[in-house]
């Protein structure tokens, strides 16, 4: 059967974006990869701990294979991730006896990081990689007091630990930097996390990057961009979402003059292996609803990226929450995407 390619349904509105690994640029992946797809994440080789080797020593052999089979079939890149409290490499910010380093050898440990990857990829990508997610996952509190964001910060995060609150507004800016220095004054700099239909979190996002992008303004009063000037809407949901408080999510999200994006996409449906046929329904209409949310507002977003080319490979695969099923068959969400009206 031949299908639409969902790119090209959507290309008046935004990327279709997808998260892939280096062993999906083959076979029946790739096909589903560059047919329906216009923009890529790397699903792992481009979090921190993948750019060190066990003796805590630099390399960007993953990333570069990855960024170059994404330039050699055409597609857009979002790097994911600079700053990350998971899938990091603690020697970063932290001794070997398991205390912290200080303030000023963590701060420079991250800017050393942050341009060598940022770097290493211009390098092999250029223009093709048009984003980063320079943070992802900082906040994880009660959220009890969205404006006081910084009571809820992360504090697992080695480098909430060794530098303190300010880390985020120092990543951001040095990421800023180092793009600047690339020439690349468009890159689009994320803040990204998950929960983001949940209002309290929603509401703290908000706040943390509203107050970071007016401290930025301040300070560097020549410079109109916006510090931060995209917010990653991982959207990890389930069909029980309630797609109204998305909608307030994302309405208060553009709110903050920047790029909205979507950026892990997936729908849990079931919490058993096989899916029922009422089950596949449901799910594709709640694809339906989504993708018509975001058409409504696709002045404001770049990109709707899925977490995953299909079930088999899901890192909630027992969810079944893709458009393509284990057998990389298209399911009922698919065609949802293809034609939101009718199942609507
Ligand atoms: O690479 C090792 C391999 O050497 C080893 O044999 C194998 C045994 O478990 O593990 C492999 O590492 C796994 C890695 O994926 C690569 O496949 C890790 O165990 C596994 O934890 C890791 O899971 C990833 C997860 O992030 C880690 O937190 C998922 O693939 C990835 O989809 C998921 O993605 C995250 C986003 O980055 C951030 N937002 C949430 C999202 C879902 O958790």
């Amino acid at each position: 059967e031949d299908l639409t390619p969902l790119k090209d349904i959507y290309a008046d509105h935004f990327y279709i974006g997808n998260a892939v690994g280096t062993n999906h640029f083959a076979g029946r992946d790739l096909e589903i990869m560059t047919k329906h797809h216009n923009l890529i994440t790397a699903e792992n080789v481009m979090k921190p701990e993948a750019y060190y080797d066990d003796q805590g020593n630099f390399t960007h052999s993953s990333q570069d294979a990855f960024l170059q089979n994404a330039v050699d079939k055409n597609l857009l890149v979002h790097g994911h991730v600079l700053m990350w409290h998971s899938q990091s490499e603690d020697s970063l910010y932290q001794n070997e006896d398991g205390s912290y380093k200080t303030p000023d050898e963590a701060l420079a440990n991250m800017k050393t990081h942050i341009s060598k990857v940022m770097t290493s990829a211009d390098a092999i990508a250029g223009d093709s990689l048009i984003s980063w997610d320079v943070v992802n996952e900082a906040l994880d509190g009660s959220f009890s007091n969205p404006e006081d964001w910084k009571s809820n910060l992360r504090q697992s995060s080695g480098w909430l630990q060794s530098i303190g609150d300010d880390y985020l507004y120092e990543a951001y800016k040095y990421a800023r930097e180092v793009a600047d220095s690339l020439g690349r004054h468009d890159m689009v700099l994320y803040y990204n996390d998950y929960n983001d239909h949940l209002q309290p979190k929603a509401r703290t996002m908000y706040h943390m990057v509203k107050d970071i992008n007016e401290r930025y303004a301040e300070e560097n009063p020549d410079d109109d961009r916006k510090l931060i000037s995209g917010v990653g809407m991982q959207s990890h949901y389930t069909t029980s979402v309630n797609i109204e408080n998305v909608r307030t999510s994302l309405e208060r999200f553009i709110e903050l003059g920047v790029d909205v994006g979507v950026t892990e996409l997936d729908v849990g449906a079931s919490n058993t292996t096989t899916l029922t046929e009422e089950e596949e329904k449901e799910q594709a209409y709640f694809y339906a609803q989504l993708f018509d949310l975001y058409k409504e507002h696709s002045d404001h977003m770049s990109r709707v990226t899925l977490w995953g080319l299909s079930d088999r490979h899901s890192w909630r695969s027992e969810d079944n929450p893709l458009l393509f099923d284990g057998n990389l068959q298209a399911k009922e969400a698919y065609y949802a995407l293809q034609d939101t009206a009718t199942y609507i």
